[in-house]
């Protein structure tokens, strides 16, 4: 075969030269056609499109023919035509193919319209679907629109440790990290595992979140940002929760609550801008497959201002609604930690647009947050969203050294894992703030998928680590 540079499909769908000689290479979505005529629908993960590769049969090796089945990886050589037929602007007509890879017919991709249960089934593979495509570019996207929003304002990408002594939410849901042989571990008079003489001479964890770290990095670069895994070891099965997700946790000095929120809207609003400038295909294709209001959804979120509601009006909303007769599945009353129904009826039947929900309870909040004058609530915020409920949640920090440490103290913290956070405090403290955003989270939302394992990769949840 002759050696012609390989085109990008992406990039030779936008050609009008029209009679240049060209070489494909993808992964073969259909073949149908006559005696005479085949007409190839070709993919090389580059689009959502695929560029149709005309074959004359007489032109071609029976043998090599039989080899093109769907699935099979084609190196194609070939004129590129004007198309006749609608939907393309451009085609090839082959002029030499060779079968790189072939398929037989156990390829669980035959045919279209597999349920996302078994696609999950397949994760190894999933990725050579149109719906899979078009969700892992997007999340490509996603991952430097947010690199690209903190760059240009100046926030240094913070790297935060992955292995951790210290649980920032002080929820315990950590995964421990040992070396210790677990048929024959040794336990004091008391029946503690000593991990004197562990990896690390103490117990050890993957993080839950970058957030300590990052507000050390916070008051010494003045802006920074960490974006990486994190992971949760709560057994919450539902189809917003992994156990390994991906987190993106601004930090600003001198920042305020208000800054705070300021700067999550923007944030997310950048994103999702983003997404429809730079993935319109992808999210066209979603919006027509799975959701067909997702493009508005992502404009109305766009265009809203979001609410900005303190925790205990939110909660009058709800009882008033109860009273009226709306029917919730969990119960709410002021202190209750709100479940995702009533996160999304403030959002989606009350004000019909993105609420900031601000000033929780101390009680269901993390250590961290700055304390209010009220002595009940924190300057907590959580960001609900359509469909969604939680995306983002973040705080004012308490950057008051006895405040803090009456707090920690309180909550039974060992000061072993907190000394080196509360020196921030202690030397040259000052006001500042934070958030954390789900990047999965914001992807279900960019994509309009319903199920959190849909939108990485590779998802670990309760009793689920394959591939
Ligand atoms: O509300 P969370 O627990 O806040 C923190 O971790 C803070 N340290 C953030 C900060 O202020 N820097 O988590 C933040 C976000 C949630 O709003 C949600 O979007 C996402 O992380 N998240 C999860 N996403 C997927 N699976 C899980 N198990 C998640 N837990 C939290
Ligand atoms: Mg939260």
């Amino acid at each position: 075969m002759d050696t012609i540079i390989r085109t990008r499909i992406v990039d030779l769908l936008k050609r009008t030269d029209f009679g240049a000689m060209v070489n494909v290479k993808g992964w073969v979505r259909t073949r149908r056609g006559s005696k005479q005529v085949n007409f190839i629908a070709l993919n090389d993960g580059s689009t959502i499109k695929n560029i149709q590769i005309v074959v004359d049969l007489a032109n071609f090796d029976e043998e090599m023919l039989k080899k093109i089945t769907t699935g099979a990886c084609l190196s194609v050589n070939g004129e590129l035509v004007q198309s006749v037929g609608a939907g393309q602007a451009a085609e090839i007509q082959a002029r030499e193919i060779e079968v790189l890879g072939e398929c037989d017919n156990t390829y669980p991709l035959q045919k279209k319209g597999h349920s996302m249960e078994f696609l999950r089934e397949i994760a190894h593979l999933r990725p050579r679907t149109n719906t899979f495509g078009a969700v892992y570019r997007i999340r490509h996207n996603m991952a430097i629109a947010i690199h690209q929003f903190f760059h240009e304002r100046g926030f240094y990408y913070f790297h935060t440790p992955i292995i951790t002594a210290s649980d920032c939410e002080g929820a315990g849901q950590m995964f421990q990290v040992t070396t210790m042989n677990l048929y024959d571990l040794k336990k004091d008079e008391n029946g503690s595992i000593n991990y004197d003489n562990d990896f690390f001479g103490k117990q050890a964890s993957l993080t839950v979140s970058g957030q300590l770290e990052g507000e050390l990095a916070a008051t010494a670069l003045g802006a920074i940002y960490t974006f990486g895994p994190t992971f949760r070891a709560e057994n919450s099965n539902t189809p917003r929760h992994l156990a390994e997700f991906w987190m993106i946790e601004p930090e600003v000095a001198f920042n305020d609550i208000n800054d705070n929120m300021q700067l999550a809207e923007d944030f997310i609003k950048h994103c999702v801008r983003w997404a429809l400038e730079h993935c319109y295909d992808d999210v066209k294709f979603l919006n027509d497959m799975f959701d067909k209001e997702l493009i508005a959804r992502l404009e109305g979120v766009i265009k809203e201002e979001f609410v900005r509601l303190p925790y205990t009006e939110g909660v009058k909303i709800l009882e008033d609604a109860v009273a009226k007769g709306h029917k919730f599945e969990f119960p709410v009353f002021w202190g209750a930690d709100l479940a995702s129904e009533h996160e999304r009826y403030l959002v989606e039947e009350h004000f019909k647009r993105p609420v900031i929900l601000t000033d929780y309870p101390k009680e269901i909040k993390a250590f961290y947050m700055k304390q209010n004058e009220d002595g009940k609530t924190v300057r907590a915020m959580d960001v609900l969203f359509p469909k969604i409920g939680e995306i983002i949640g973040g705080s004012e920090r308490e950057a008051d050294y006895d405040k803090l440490l009456a707090r920690v103290e309180e909550l039974g913290i060992p000061m072993k894992d907190m000394w080196w956070y509360l020196d921030t405090r202690k030397y040259g403290t000052c006001p500042h703030s934070g958030f954390g955003l789900g990047f999965e989270r914001l992807l279900l939302f960019v994509t309009g998928m319903t199920n959190i394992r849909d939108v990485i990769p590779f998802p670990r949840t309760p009793n689920n680590a394959n591939f």
